[in-house]
């Protein structure tokens, strides 16, 4: 249905925009140490579309937000480093305006006379309270801005913000080419898929997987599961779990998701065996036991090494995968081992693989593997949400076709 409903969705190429200015809603949230950005991604998954738009004859108005600074200015959460790497990768000089109140006189003479193939870049959305309540008032300032709204936010299309879906009650909204592309492979993935079509469900709580595999149940032939929800599953079949997280709450949902699984003839693949180890650090000491003779004092941290063969043979015939969460501790480099092979599974199938983002894209990238992917969401909470069957708010505010 997702997928249904992108189809029929404008885009910049439904516009005419010789003299016109965009008002483009990116997610520049980007990770910052000591004001230097450590993971660019974001900026440039934005890029064709500002370079599509420079080249049509636009002027260009970029909105982002960067962290929660909660409706006031934080120096920290300034967007002048993202001017300054986005003018690196366009050639040219990023304007950058950075007032306290995002937007105000001055910044409303620079983006009125803006010049064509000019960009300029507001300060952070969030520095005002008006955006995170979908201010009407905030929405309009922000589309005086220019004439036509250009959505390419994907990592916050499921936020109802002044910025993300607001701003469309007042000017034309149309999608760009990174809202398009990943709606185009996380909806034909979940509504048109090649089978088998496969997904891999890991992270840590069965409760906040719940409604995504729940949806997912529907449309796939094999469902994988790893990472920490392993031990809830694990528990509600009976055996002990020794020291390993528990999710209590999900206990009864990891019943039924099993149950569902065979009233709908999905292959539900489990663990066989894990790496469990005597605390949560890559120093301690660990080892390897089958799922029926897990000690008292040992804690799950990753698959073992039956799981990881069971799971990838499963895997290699699958036509299409979708994937969202680590198989184990990854960021530890004592128990990456099931979160890498699944990855490099994945990095050598000729199915069309989709991550999604967050911890599994973090993971893609450790190991070196972004590129061998089909396609890595840039939005970690929106493609839950869109694979949980959620229509976004900032994708249903663009115009119908
Ligand atoms: C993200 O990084 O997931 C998006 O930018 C959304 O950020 P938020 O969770 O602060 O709304």
């Amino acid at each position: 249905m997702n997928n249904e409903v992108n189809a029929m969705k404008k885009t910049v190429r439904d516009i005419a925009w010789a003299g016109k200015t965009a008002v483009m809603r990116c997610d520049f949230n980007v990770p910052l140490a000591d004001g230097v950005i450590t993971d660019d991604t974001r900026i440039k998954a934005a890029l064709p579309t500002i370079e599509y738009l420079i080249g049509e004859g636009a002027s260009i108005v970029i909105m982002s937000h960067l962290g929660r600074p909660k409706g006031k200015p934080v120096k920290e959460m300034s967007l002048e480093p993202v001017a300054k790497r986005l003018s690196e990768y366009i050639g040219k000089d990023v304007i950058f305006c950075p007032s306290d109140a995002v937007v105000d006189e001055e910044v409303k003479k620079a983006a009125g006379s803006l010049e064509a193939g000019s960009v300029m870049l507001i300060e952070n959305v969030r520095y005002r309270a008006e955006e995170t309540d979908n201010d009407p008032g905030f929405a309009k300032e922000l589309s005086e801005l220019g004439d036509v709204f250009v959505q390419e936010a994907f990592g916050t299309a499921h936020r109802a913000h002044a910025s993300t879906t607001g701003i469309a009650d007042y000017i034309p909204a149309v999608s760009g080419f990174l809202i398009d592309k990943e709606l185009t492979f996380l909806g034909n993935a979940v509504d048109n898929p090649e089978r088998p079509f496969a997904a891999i469900m890991g992270g840590a709580k069965v409760k906040d997987k719940i409604q995504v595999i729940t949806n997912l149940l529907n449309k796939v032939d094999i469902l994988v599961i790893g990472g920490g929800m392993t031990f809830t599953f694990l528990k509600a079949m009976g055996y002990s779990i020794g020291t390993s997280l528990l999710d209590e709450e999900g206990l009864d949902k990891a019943v039924e998701i099993m149950k569902l699984a065979d009233e709908k003839g999905v292959k539900l693949m489990l663990s066989t065996d894990v790496v469990a180890a005597d605390s949560f650090s890559n120093d301690a000491a660990f080892d390897v036991y089958p799922i029926d003779s897990i000690p008292d004092d040992r804690m799950g941290l990753d698959i073992g090494p039956d799981t990881i063969a069971n799971f990838t043979k499963v895997l290699s015939e699958a036509k299409t995968i979708v994937w969202n969460g680590p198989m184990g501790v990854f960021e530890m480099s004592n128990f990456e081992n099931g979160t890498r092979a699944i990855a490099e599974c994945l990095a050598e199938s000729d199915a069309t693989t989709v991550i999604g983002g967050g911890d599994s894209a973090a993971a893609v990238a450790k190991f070196g593997l972004s590129d061998r992917m089909s396609h890595i969401s840039t939005g970690g909470g929106a493609s839950l949400e869109f694979l949980e069957g959620k229509v976004l708010p900032g994708i249903a505010c663009i115009e119908d076709k």
